[in-house]
């Protein structure tokens, strides 16, 4: 067996490893993409799901909360906000609620806008944001109310 190590070796070390490392990564993402449809829940979206998404965006409430880490940061983290106040025999109620009672007018307390929603928009709204705390996001956000 040679001693000295040849540029040939060298070579074949680099390319073999990086052919090595590169199929690797591709059944890394591979595997992520199978587990996709099972993280997102995607046999859960209901038509209220996707009408409650619509009024989410024609509202603009991203515009001050994050929605799984994602969007403004004036006002609390929504992703989780389904199980954080009440989940499922609660959250309608709160949710409800919380809409009629704004603006809460506190002094010195940040403010939510009136949005003078229909029960039915609320309903889909809260369905939306069921279906969103039930996507596996390996804990992100970190911080619970964002
Ligand atoms: C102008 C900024 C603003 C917009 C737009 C906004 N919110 Fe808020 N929201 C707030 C603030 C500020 C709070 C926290 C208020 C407080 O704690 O008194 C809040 C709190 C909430 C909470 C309670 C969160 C918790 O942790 O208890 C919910 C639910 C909520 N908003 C839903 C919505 C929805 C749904 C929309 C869109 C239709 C929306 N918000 C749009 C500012 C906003």
């Amino acid at each position: 067996m040679s001693e000295t190590f040849t540029k040939g070796m060298a070579r074949n070390i680099y390319f073999g490893g990086s052919v090595f490392f590169f199929l690797i990564f591709l059944a890394l993402t591979y595997h992520t993409e199978q587990t996709f449809p099972e993280r997102s829940n995607e046999a859960l979206l209901t038509e209220s799901v996707e009408r409650g998404k619509l009024v989410w965006e024609q509202n603009n409430c991203i515009g001050c909360h994050t929605l799984l880490g994602e969007g403004a940061y004036f006002a609390p983290e929504l992703g989780n906000v389904y199980k954080r106040r009440g989940g499922e025999a609660g959250f309608k109620p709160f949710l409800h609620a919380w809409m009629k009672m704004q603006p809460l007018g506190v002094s010195g307390r940040r403010a939510m806008p009136q949005f003078k929603l229909s029960d039915q928009e609320v309903d889909d709204i809260a369905e939306f944001l069921k279906w969103t705390s039930n996507i596996n996001t390996n804990g992100w956000p970190p911080n619970k109310e964002g």
